[in-house]
């Protein structure tokens, strides 16, 4: 049963408190200040856009690379000036991986007001409660069961056509440079009615297209509490989710190479609206570096998933995550990574140079001894690849046919609109009569790496 009277999107009211989010790292971050505003607008809180405006501050923060965590120290110093500025008081929190990373060392900025990681959002007003009798505030406890699986997130998509539903949360993978672990704690699965119950809630106000986020989303795997022998795996999440509406896209991330069986693929195929595409990372071509990073396959056996992908899905787009000049890593092994780059043929590409994150199993035993200057330029010579790679991936498509779900009006033109086709790619056509959420056949006519261009087919 669907409730009708939950708000999918923010209600604004600048009568009660003002709550201004501001987000970084990755889906499931976004994600987690959906559910961050279901709780405080249930609590007497009301959304703003303008950080002037705002008498509670929230950052949601993430851990992933020394870069991300830089940033938000920059930030937490702008926001001592605005506390200082706003005379009718200002409380800023800091959520999510980094608080849960650095608890009291993030509390003690003078900033700073709140700590809550990433399992202690519904503890949020009370601790809220607890700063106006002046004291700071801090909950870092981290849980093996939260999955928030009751709240229903209140939507911060500008285009209210494409939202994301988390799955699991946390992660039991260990991949040894990766902080993840730690700040998330351990791996575990939401009741799959309730992952249903959103989806359905969605496509009922207009979204059409749901993406489902975990840190590994095939080994999702839910037991009832009342009957042990009914359990739900990934594959049949997915199609229980893409029987909602054959006019509701699903989409994905991440899947791990390890886990990522024939019966994920098979339910893809088999179902016209899971988009065909796949997030596959890699980090690396080497085997050597993928035994130390604990990623738990080889070179051979990640390209065997990329031919069976094919071979399943004609047509399946494959994207990935690199990252450049682990510990000990040799040009050996570097130009592995650029061999199986060329081998998949990724139509895109996240890739980073490696940062050591404290205490993770890298940091501990292995040398951060690539130099700063040869991670750099391997990064540019991947990054230099990809783009290749990207272009002849999309002139690959030019005079194909693809359905578009409309997003907005193109960055260029209102006279053009932009949408993903299922492969993930950005397309641009000229508007026509069509509004955001209109699927829309288009036949590919023009490309550059970044984007196809293309004409609508009635
Ligand atoms: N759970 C996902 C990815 C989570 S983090 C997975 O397993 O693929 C997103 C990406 O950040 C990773 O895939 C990896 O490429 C990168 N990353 C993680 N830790 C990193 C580190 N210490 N330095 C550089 N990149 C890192
Ligand atoms: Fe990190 Fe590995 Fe878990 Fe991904 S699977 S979140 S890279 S530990
Ligand atoms: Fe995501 Fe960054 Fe945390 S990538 S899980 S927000 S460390």
């Amino acid at each position: 049963m669907i409730n009708k009277y939950h708000s999918v999107k923010p209600v604004f009211n600048n009568k009660l408190p003002q709550l201004f989010i501001e987000t970084y790292g990755c889906q499931m971050n976004v994600n987690d200040s959906e559910v961050v505003l279901s709780i405080l607008q249930d609590a007497g809180y009301a959304l703003c856009e303008k950080i002037e405006e705002a008498d509670l501050i929230l950052v949601n923060t993430c851990s992933i690379r020394d870069n991300a965590e830089q940033r938000i120290w920059g930030r937490l110093d702008h926001f001592k000036v605005l506390k200082k500025k706003k005379k009718s008081g200002l409380t800023v929190g800091i959520l999510g991986c980094m608080a849960e990373r650095l608890k009291d060392e993030l509390l003690n900025h003078a900033g700073v007001d709140l700590v809550a990681g990433p399992d202690s959002y519904r503890d949020l007003p009370r601790l809220l409660a607890q700063i106006r009798g002046g004291d700071k505030q801090i909950n870092t406890m981290l849980s093996q069961e939260e999955t928030y699986a009751d709240i229903s997130p209140v939507r911060l998509d500008k285009n209210g056509v494409s939202a994301f539903i988390s799955i699991m949360r946390g992660c039991n993978n260990m991949c040894t440079y990766c902080v993840v672990p730690y700040v998330r704690g351990g791996e575990r699965s939401r009741d799959p009615e309730s992952i249903l119950r959103e989806a359905a809630e969605l496509f009922e106000n207009g979204y059409r297209e749901v993406t489902l986020l975990g840190q590994n989303v095939d080994s999702y795997h839910w037991v009832e509490e009342s009957n042990p022998t009914k359990t739900t795996n990934f594959a049949q999440l997915l199609e229980r989710v893409a029987l909602i509406s054959p006019q509701l896209r699903v989409r994905f991330s991440t899947s791990h190479p390890k886990d990522m069986g024939d019966s994920v693929i098979h339910t893809m195929a088999m179902y016209e609206n899971i988009c065909k595409h796949i997030h596959l990372p890699v980090q690396s071509g080497s085997d050597n570096m993928l035994a130390k990073m604990n990623r738990k396959y080889t070179r051979k056996e990640y390209l065997e998933r990329v031919k069976r992908i094919h071979e399943i899905i004609p047509g399946c787009s494959i994207s990935t995550d690199i990252i450049a000049g682990f510990c000990g890593e040799t040009e050996e092994d570097h130009l592995q990574t650029l061999s199986i780059m060329k081998e998949v043929g990724y139509y895109t590409a996240f890739m980073f140079q490696y940062s050591e994150r404290p205490n993770t199993k890298a940091a501990r035993h292995y040398p951060d001894d690539v130099p700063s200057e040869v991670k750099t330029r391997r990064l540019n010579e991947i990054i230099a690849l990809q783009n290749e790679l990207s272009l002849i991936s999309n002139q690959a498509d030019l005079g194909k046919e693809f359905e578009v779900l409309v997003e907005g009006p193109s960055k260029k033109s209102d006279k053009e609109l932009c949408g993903r086709n299922q492969q993930n790619k950005m397309c641009v056509f000229p508007a026509g009569e069509h509004k955001i959420g209109d699927f829309v056949k288009i036949r590919v006519t023009s490309c550059s790496s970044a984007t196809l261009k293309g004409i609508e087919i009635k």
